[in-house]
């Protein structure tokens, strides 16, 4: 039996703001029971909702001296599906109305759960050997383990994996500033395992002591050994390729079901997609306030607005995708002059756009299940899951080939019977337009090719059973 506990700073059902916690919180549930007794540790958010709150017990609290004062550490419980969940508390870090919130307080409250996560075990009754820590805000877990929690017997022989979501955030601030927080031995910060010049890196913590290192899909790990997507750290993956690997995402297939889905106006499955489709398409331009128009081309974005999304893409082409027999709908919440553009653009053409800045996980899914077609024309996606979601829905991709995206969609100019979206490989305007029309001429002058791709991609099998005996594998590597 391997103890793996999940470190990370969200989690589905509990909380949410992007991929990663759609990862921390179904791929756990992955695992073969009998060989693996796997447990989650989150943040005990004081936005969490209620319900959640309330059914969580009290399993613990101490006080420990960080950051130059004595805190307040607690540990809370609850069971969910039949796993433990552990949270974090601390309501001075963990308060607040979102997960993050200033960057700098940000950094120091993900120093705290980094030291919480490993100062709480020996009060659970819960010995992992492997602790599995998710991006930058668990990247101090390696480090501290390697360091000051090293000659307590308790720990001897722990081990740690560290996953990549993004490596665009990394926990960078100054040197001395994570020094003096983390407490950590000043010798890691002399141009060493925690620091570049004078600034210091959380992540570069977790790539310098984890046991294994893995990122969410293969193509990204090989994007970032080089300088264009390795965001200043591209040397480690390069030199290091031996402790490191890409290992897909997928979605957990129970909660993403159209033919399930609460949801939704109209349950489907491959074999009733035309109709099913159909019927969901009427209802979210109904809801939605669009021309009631079955045979308009029904473009979605359910996404972060940011440049990594490739938002920047989509902004010259809004005419075009709002106009003709064009329809557009965005949901995402992000950097304000995309929200502002996309308002703008929606607010000239209420019948032909909708814009929703909120986060809202019901009426995303209404979305995927009505939109013809998915954008997702990001810049760099280390997996993505939002496309694979669109598949499994019967909304065919329309994508960059970078990260995840090229590993989970099949082009139609490429893949031909086997197609499951469309594909263009350079990041600018004109690409991602080919891209649109190729789709388009596909859906009003080949409806034969369009029916069987939305079959294809709705066949696809994106559960994460494949990817949990991946990492299983890697656990058993790593305890060797
Ligand atoms: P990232 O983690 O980089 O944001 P992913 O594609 O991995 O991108 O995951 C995004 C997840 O968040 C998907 O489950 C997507 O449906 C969801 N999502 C993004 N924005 C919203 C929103 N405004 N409302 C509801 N769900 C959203
Ligand atoms: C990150 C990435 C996204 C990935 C998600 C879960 O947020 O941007 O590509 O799917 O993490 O791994």
């Amino acid at each position: 039996m391997k103890k793996i506990l999940f470190a990370a700073a969200e989690a589905v059902p509990f909380i949410k703001t992007g991929g990663l916690a759609d990862v921390a919180g179904s791929l756990p549930f992955a695992f073969d029971p009998a060989e693996h007794d796997v447990r989650v540790m989150l943040p005990a958010y004081t936005c969490i909702p209620a319900p959640w709150r309330e059914a969580m017990r009290d399993l613990t609290h101490f006080y420990v001296w960080f950051n130059g004062k004595e805190r307040y550490l607690g540990v809370r419980e609850l069971t969910h599906r039949g796993l433990h969940f552990y949270f974090i508390d601390n309501e001075d870090y963990f308060g607040g109305p979102a997960p993050y919130t200033d960057y700098m307080y940000d950094i120091e409250k993900f120093c705290f759960f980094s030291f919480a996560v490993l100062a709480v075990l020996p009060h659970i009754d819960f010995r992992p050997d492997i602790i599995h820590c998710h991006d930058w805000h668990t990247g101090l877990i390696p480090p501290y383990l390697a360091t000051q929690f090293r000659y307590d017997p308790f720990f001897a022989g722990m081990r740690t994996v560290f996953t990549i979501h993004n490596l665009k955030f990394q926990g960078i601030c100054g040197r001395d500033e994570l020094r003096c927080i983390s407490g950590l031995p000043g010798e890691l910060f002399a141009q060493g395992p925690l620091c570049s010049g004078s600034c210091g890196n959380m992540m570069q913590g977790a790539l310098h002591y984890a046991d294994a290192v893995t990122t969410v899909s293969q193509t990204y790990a090989q994007e970032i050994c080089t300088p264009e997507y390795g965001e200043g750290l591209h040397f480690f993956f390069a030199e290091r390729r031996d402790r490191f690997s890409g290992i897909v995402n997928g979605i957990d297939d129970a909660v993403f079901d159209p033919a399930k889905d609460p949801s939704l106006k109209r349950h489907y499955d491959v074999s009733h997609v035309k109709s099913g489709k159909a019927a969901n398409k009427a209802a979210l331009q109904k809801e939605l306030g669009l021309d009631a128009d079955p045979d308009a081309f029904l473009l979605g974005i359910v996404s972060r607005l940011t440049d990594q999304k490739g938002m920047d893409l989509v902004l010259p082409l809004l005419e075009k995708l709002t106009s003709g027999p064009c329809q557009l709908i965005v949901l995402g919440t992000g950097e304000r002059h995309y929200e502002d553009s996309f308002r703008l653009m929606a607010g000239a053409r209420p019948n032909r756009m909708a814009v929703m800045t909120t986060y809202d996980e019901p009426l995303s899914h209404r979305i995927y299940a009505g939109i013809d077609a998915f954008l997702m024309p990001s810049r760099f996606e280390p997996c993505g899951l939002s496309q694979l979601i669109a598949l499994r829905y019967g909304a065919l991709p329309i994508v960059r080939a970078t990260g995840g995206l090229k590993d989970t969609v099949r082009s139609l100019d490429k893949a031909g019977a086997a197609a499951t979206g469309f594909m263009f490989e350079d990041y600018d305007v004109g690409g991602l337009n080919w891209a649109i029309d190729l789709a388009m001429r596909t859906f009003y002058d080949d409806r034969k090719t369009w029916e069987k791709m939305r079959r294809n991609a709705m066949r696809e099998d994106f559960s994460w059973s494949r990817s949990a005996e991946e990492y299983s594998k890697l656990y058993d590597k790593v305890l060797k």
